[in-house]
C-alpha cells in the first residue's frame, strides 16, 4: 500500500473584471442565459454558455418537467446542442451561472456528476482540454481541464491508472 495525495489547481477570481476580455464576454453570456431557464419545480435557474474553438458561443439553460428526471441542466443542454451542431468543432471554455429564485449565488454552482461526465466526454471526442468557469457572485472559479472537476475520470473502456 502507498498514500498518494491528489492536488487540483485552479484560478479563483474575486471579480468579474479581473478576468481576460474573452472570460468576461462568455460570463455575461451564461449569466444571460439564465433567462432561458425553465424551472418552475426548482426556482433554480442555471444558465451555461459555451466557447467552441472558432469563438462560436452556444448557451443553454436547464429545463425541468413534471417526470423530474426527465429534465436536464444547463450545462448538457449546451454541449448538446454544441454536439449536435457542430460536430467538428471542439468546445473550448464552458461557463455556469446559477441563481436561486432570481438571485444569483454567492458560491459558483457547481455541476452535477452526470454533467461532468457529459463535458468529459466531449472532451475526449476533439482531444483538446475543455475549460470550466464557475461563476458566483462573490467568486469565480476556473479550472483547465475536465479532469480538475472529475478526477479518475472514466472515459475509456481501457483502463490505464
Ligand atoms: N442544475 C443545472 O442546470 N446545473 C447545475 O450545475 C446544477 C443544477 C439544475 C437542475 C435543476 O433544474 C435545478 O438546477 C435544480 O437542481
Amino acid at each position: 500500500m502507498s498514500s498518494k495525495r491528489l492536488v487540483i489547481d485552479y484560478e479563483e477570481f474575486s471579480s468579474v473584471d479581473k478576468m481576460s476580455a474573452a472570460d468576461q464576454e462568455l460570463v455575461a453570456k451564461a449569466l444571460e442565459a439564465q433567462a432561458g431557464s425553465y424551472s418552475p419545480y426548482s426556482q433554480f435557474q442555471v444558465g451555461a454558455a459555451l466557447r467552441l474553438e472558432d469563438g462560436t458561443i452556444i448557451k443553454g439553460a436547464n429545463q425541468e418537467n413534471a417526470a423530474y428526471p426527465a429534465g436536464l441542466c444547463a450545462e448538457r443542454t449546451a454541449l448538446f446542442a454544441a454536439g449536435a451542431n457542430y460536430p467538428d468543432i471542439a468546445p473550448e471554455t464552458l461557463a455556469v451561472a446559477g441563481s436561486d429564485h432570481g438571485v444569483l449565488c454567492e458560491s459558483p454552482v457547481s455541476p452535477c456528476g452526470s454533467c461532468r461526465q457529459v463535458m468529459a466526454e466531449y472532451q475526449k471526442k476533439h482531444g483538446k482540454p475543455l475549460k470550466i468557469i464557475l461563476v458566483g457572485s462573490k467568486r469565480i472559479r476556473k479550472f483547465q481541464r475536465v479532469e480538475d472537476i472529475l478526477p479518475f475520470i472514466f472515459d475509456s473502456l481501457k483502463m490505464e491508472q
